[in-house]
């Protein structure tokens, strides 16, 4: 079980890093746009209304590097807040299972990370409208499956979230044994703090994310507490992500593993009732 788990992180923390997301870069998107007189309905700010724009408007922001959401497909999810209103999470601010966590760390190796970045990164494209980037998502969650299948785990659970778009998004769940307990997303920056401090050889810095900068807030707009770790400050990270440059020689394993460390850290200390 214990090695499983590990390699799972391992595998998590490394798809992280380099997974092509919905936000793809200009120079793909050129590569994969089929004409599409579609309009989408997008948002670039808290407070500033949503818009229908075509895509060449959308390309532009692209260009302009400015972040947003297209709620074409979800525009009731900022509505799912009320309904969680009840629901009143304890979220620990720091770690407190570090003798459980050890044994996981103190394992961790790059192995893995290695095989299965080598198989990942050899699909030509994870371009989110591509047919490559529906068969890589296919390849990945299958390797979790594979890991959940060979695992003692009776409570983790992985599915396929569809999009209007053939690659589909991999939503994994850990679920806490007492049903009454929704423990599934607690996740505070302090927390992240507290792991980097206690589980990394290496500190964080703090860097700003911005109006829909990552996963993350897509889960916040839904009213789950939700905070966001990256490998450094934005201006120091690997600016290939999203790009056809994002290739497996660019990324360094090493680091790779600090981040599991944390990762692993995170997913002993919220197995527990806080
Ligand atoms: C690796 O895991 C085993 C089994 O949990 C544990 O006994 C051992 O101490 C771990 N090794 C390290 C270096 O943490």
């Amino acid at each position: 079980m214990k090695t499983t788990l590990v390699a799972f992180m391992s595998l998590v923390a490394a798809s992280t890093l380099v997974q092509a997301g919905p936000i793809a870069a200009f120079d793909q998107l050129r590569v994969f746009r089929h004409s599409e007189p579609e309009r989408r309905l997008i948002q670039y700010g808290e407070d500033t209304p949503a818009k229908w724009m075509e895509q060449a408007d959308i390309d532009n922001l692209f260009r302009a590097g400015v972040k947003f959401m297209d709620i074409t497909d979800h525009q009731d999810l900022g509505a799912y807040s009320a309904f969680n209103s009840a629901w009143q999470p304890v979220i620990p601010t720091k770690v407190s299972y570090q003798d459980e966590v050890a044994p996981f760390i103190g394992n961790l190796t790059t192995v893995h990370m290695k095989s299965n970045l080598r198989a990942f990164t050899n699909f030509r494209t994870r371009y989110y409208k591509s047919s490559y980037g529906a068969k890589s998502c296919r390849w990945l969650i299958q390797q979790v499956k594979d890991v959940i299948d060979n695992s003692d785990a009776d409570h983790v659970t992985v599915n396929e979230f569809p999009h209007s778009w053939d690659q589909f998004s991999i939503v994994a769940r850990f679920e806490g044994s007492d049903e009454d307990l929704k423990d599934e997303v607690v996740i505070l920056t302090d927390f992240l703090k507290s792991l980097v401090d206690n589980y990394a050889d290496i500190s964080y810095v703090s860097t700003k994310c911005g109006y829909a900068c990552s996963d993350h807030a897509s889960w916040r707009k839904a009213g789950f507490p939700s905070a966001f770790t990256i490998e450094s400050a934005f201006e120091d990270s690997n600016h290939f992500i999203h790009t056809s440059d994002d290739t497996i020689d660019k990324l360094s394993f090493d680091h790779m593993l600090e981040f599991s460390k944390v990762a692993s850290g995170f997913a002993v200390e919220l197995s527990h009732k806080h």
